[in-house]
């Protein structure tokens, strides 16, 4: 009998709050969690317990929000965050975002592949562009134009991989009677010259036991699909709904295949958030409680939900603890511009109010479930079974607690259906994702 498909999880780590921006102020969280690193390693040891694949750190180096009234969005470094969580943990995969035009395939080479050394074959790489004026101030410059970003990944990846495999793979000999460290016949410069980049090579690091760290891709355009089908094993998406998330999903496997890819070889997963309770209530009346901490905000989030459905909503023409009346939601309709207004459209239809549909996290950057655990299982079961994805990128909105109740109460769900595993596979990220082998440059 064939083993029925399961799932995968990545558990996104934030700034150490969660994914929603006023976590911080939540009773029963660490305010300083931003700078705490014990709070990371507790959160990855939770996610390692629940058999997550892996743990996801997006990362631009900017300050780019207000850190008035919310946290930063990103760990204060990615790489040092990894590090704190690789000493501390087994078997959990540590994937970090680094920016393959603001950073010498070099650093990026080392970085990675010491990590991966360090951590017994556990780490990724989610290559990105980079598309954020702030980063690009940052570094004096101005973000270039999409064909130029991404020209810079193509040889900013291949270098790396080339340095990841300038060892030869028997080349550390650590031959203490024979006097010989390592094999330098086997140890060879890459020479490898671009456009944008060069590098010489070799890098002074063996390979890991996975030969080398997990490259995923996140981000949009013909360009983005090309990297991913090119050297991408894992890329992070967005879709809101599950029909666009398997055109993604698919055009991601073709684009694999054009360069000559098995398809199989590369996992989607797709970003989804959650706020559990034990019941519907109890898990909106979190978010409407998040919701309270910035009041401020309400104005603009009621006129941008009335874009999303067509009506002009604003905080002085309506009530927004009432649903909307009859006559205003014959008129409505989901704006097209933005895929979140079907579900926005959907809520008010069911006559909640227009804060309870914004509590819903209509306008978060990933879909939403508050509810039970069984509701959130649901979603993800549903999905997954549509092949929308291979998994999940999951958020919570608050880490604390929300780690460690997913993991109590939703993972042994999943489990009893028959969609996620049990114990890992193998020891190494590639084999818990289910991903070949690789070493060097491939493509
Ligand atoms: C799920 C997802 C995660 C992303 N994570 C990051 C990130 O951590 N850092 C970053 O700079 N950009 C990130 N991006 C942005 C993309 O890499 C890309 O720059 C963006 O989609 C703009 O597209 P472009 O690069 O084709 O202009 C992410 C995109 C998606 C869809």
């Amino acid at each position: 009998m064939t083993k029925r498909k399961e799932m995968q999880l990545a558990l996104q780590m934030v700034s150490g709050y969660g994914g929603e921006f006023s976590a911080w102020r939540m009773p029963g969280t660490d305010p300083a969690a931003y700078t705490n690193m014990d709070s990371y390693v507790e959160r990855a040891k939770i996610a390692e317990k629940g058999k997550f694949q892996m743990i996801f750190i997006a990362d631009t180096p900017a300050l780019i929000n207000d850190l008035g009234p919310q946290t930063p969005m990103f760990p204060m470094d990615p790489m040092l965050a990894l590090m704190a969580v690789a000493r501390e943990t087994k078997h959990i995969g540590l994937v970090a975002t680094q920016s393959t035009t603001f950073n010498y395939p070099y650093n990026i080479a080392r970085q990675f592949k010491a990590l991966d050394v360090i951590s017994h074959g556990r780490v990724g790489w989610n290559a990105v562009t980079t598309s954020q004026p702030e980063t690009a101030a940052n570094f004096g410059a101005q973000i270039a134009s999409r064909k130029r970003r991404y020209e810079m990944a193509h040889e900013s990846i291949q270098i790396v991989q080339a340095l990841w495999g300038s060892w030869e793979q028997d080349a550390l000999t650590i031959d203490v009677e024979g006097g010989q460290f390592a094999d330098m016949d086997k140890i060879q410069p890459i020479e490898l010259e671009g456009q944008y980049y060069a590098s010489r090579g070799p890098l002074p690091i063996p390979p890991s036991e996975q030969g080398q760290p997990v490259i995923f891709q996140a981000g949009g355009g013909e360009e983005g699909l090309e990297l991913a089908g090119s050297y991408a094993s894992g890329v992070y998406a967005n879709p809101f709904d599950i029909e666009s998330a398997r055109e993604h999903r698919q055009a991601i496997r073709q684009s694999a295949a054009r360069f000559g890819r098995n398809p199989d070889d590369i996992k989607i997963y797709a970003g989804f958030m959650f706020s559990l309770g034990s019941t519907e209530e109890e898990a909106l009346e979190r978010r409407r409680k998040l919701m309270s901490f910035n009041p401020e905000e309400i104005p603009s989030r009621v006129s941008y939900l009335g874009s999303m459905v067509g009506l002009p909503l604003s905080v002085y023409s309506v009530d927004i603890d009432q649903p909307l009346s009859a006559d205003m939601l014959k008129k409505a309709y989901a704006n097209p511009i933005d895929p979140r207004s079907h579900r926005a459209l959907q809520l008010l239809k069911q006559g909640l109010s227009v804060r309870d549909v914004l509590a819903h996290g209509v306008i978060n950057y990933h879909p939403v479930v508050a509810g039970t655990p069984v509701q959130v299982a649901n979603f993800l079961e549903q999905w997954f079974l549509a092949s929308a994805c291979d998994g999940f990128s999951i958020v919570p909105d608050i880490s604390y607690d929300g780690v460690a109740d997913f993991v109590d109460q939703v993972v042994p769900i999943l489990q009893d259906r028959g969609l996620f595993h049990r114990e890992y596979e193998g020891k190494t990220l590639r084999e818990n994702m289910g991903v070949p082998y690789q070493y060097g440059r491939i493509n």
